[in-house]
């Protein structure tokens, strides 16, 4: 074996695809293409090249299948040998740009779907709590728990959350993100983002009121109450709680609530199935491009904000400050300007406008 052989992302990734299973030209072609989001599509004649390359320097050997089913008669797989497979194991990782494109090879190769597996209840005391007891018992990442109504369903500050049987939705979702911790507060705007968008399908453009309030109108449509729980400074779960009306007999809702419904802004009954499956498929759209480091979801979050650009008040250790609301950092961060004309971040923090909302 030729061991000072240069080997370049091309020998890399053919490699790195070979180490599962033997493959044919077209298939590795498609495999790269799939497997990089198209980001790293390579041209037949470079493939073949970087095939001639690998097996002449006895990284790889080369058979015909017996079937012969592709057109032209028999198909030509490659195979990785023995001393090949080793070699990657050597020193795949010399090469430090190569390392970069296979971690994010690997990374985005990784898909987590929201909502695989749907719980549903009549009646539980909290969803969240049933999710978070759920994740504690290690569920399939994304299950969701829905329930038709909550007996204790909670808010953010423990706020109790307002429930009509069977005409909202409540649901909770478990996820095990390997992330880092100032990324959590991330997660409420994949929910946000995600909320907003399947409004967006039934033709209501809502806002966003930073960090869990989704409005309409100045009205409260949906809230969001992300909890987590760690581990030895490691997220150990996370748990997305979403409580959104649907289809509010709003005669009967109390008007200090300020709450609207789904069924309100858009004059009909709203399908509950549907609505949730719409929601679970941006969910984890979202949801995969936090994974991936992307943040498109904060863009949603920063463009469909209620609160950018007014006046507003936030809390801190119990005391309210009069503040600007500049915008919402790509960290997540709610960028304000103080009194004094200091700019400040804040995490998590309540805000209030001089109407409550
Ligand atoms: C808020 O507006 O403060 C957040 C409200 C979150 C309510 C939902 S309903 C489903 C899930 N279970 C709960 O107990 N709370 C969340």
């Amino acid at each position: 074996m030729d061991s000072n052989m240069l080997r370049g992302h091309t020998e890399n990734f053919v490699l790195s695809l070979l180490k599962n299973k033997d493959m044919y030209g077209y298939e590795m072609l498609e495999g790269i293409a799939k497997k990089t989001n198209g980001k790293f599509a390579i041209k037949k004649i470079t493939l073949y090249k970087t095939l001639e390359r690998l097996e002449k320097a006895e990284y790889i050997v080369s058979y015909y299948d017996q079937d012969g089913e592709s057109k032209g008669g028999k198909r030509k797989y490659f195979r990785i040998t023995d001393e090949g497979r080793k070699k990657i194991k050597e020193d795949i990782y010399k090469w430090k740009e190569t390392k970069e494109i296979l971690e994010q090879f690997i990374i985005e190769s990784s898909h987590v779907t929201i909502g695989d597996n749907v719980l549903y209840y009549d009646e539980v005391t909290s969803t969240n709590d049933l999710a978070k007891e759920f994740a504690q018992k290690k569920i399939t990442e994304g299950s969701c728990i829905v329930a038709d109504t909550q007996k204790k369903g909670r808010g953010r500050l423990n706020r109790n959350w307002y429930d009509q049987k069977g005409k909202a939705i409540a649901m909770s979702i478990v996820l095990y993100p390997k992330t880092d911790l100032k990324d959590l507060t991330k997660i409420t705007q994949v929910a946000a983002a995600g909320v907003y968008e399947t409004l967006k399908q039934y033709g209501v453009l809502a806002k966003i009121k930073w960090p869990n309030d989704i409005l309409i109108k100045g009205k409260k449509l949906c809230g969001i109450l992300v909890e987590s729980a760690l581990k030895a400074k490691e997220v150990e779960y996370v748990v997305i709680g979403i409580g959104l009306n649907l289809n509010l007999d709003m005669e009967v809702v109390p008007e200090d609530l300020k709450l609207t419904s789904l069924n309100v802004e858009t004059g009909r009954e709203v399908d509950k199935d549907e609505f949730i499956l719409n929601l679970l498929n941006n969910l984890t759209i979202y949801y995969n491009q936090f994974l991936k480091g992307g943040n498109v979801f904060t863009d949603i979050c920063r463009e469909n904000s209620y609160l950018i650009g007014k006046e507003a008040f936030i809390k801190v250790d119990g005391k309210s400050y009069k503040v600007e609301i500049l915008d919402i950092s790509t960290n997540g961060e709610l960028l304000v300007r103080n009194e004094y004309g200091q700019i400040e971040s804040y995490v998590q923090t309540e805000v209030t406008l001089e109407d409550n909302y």
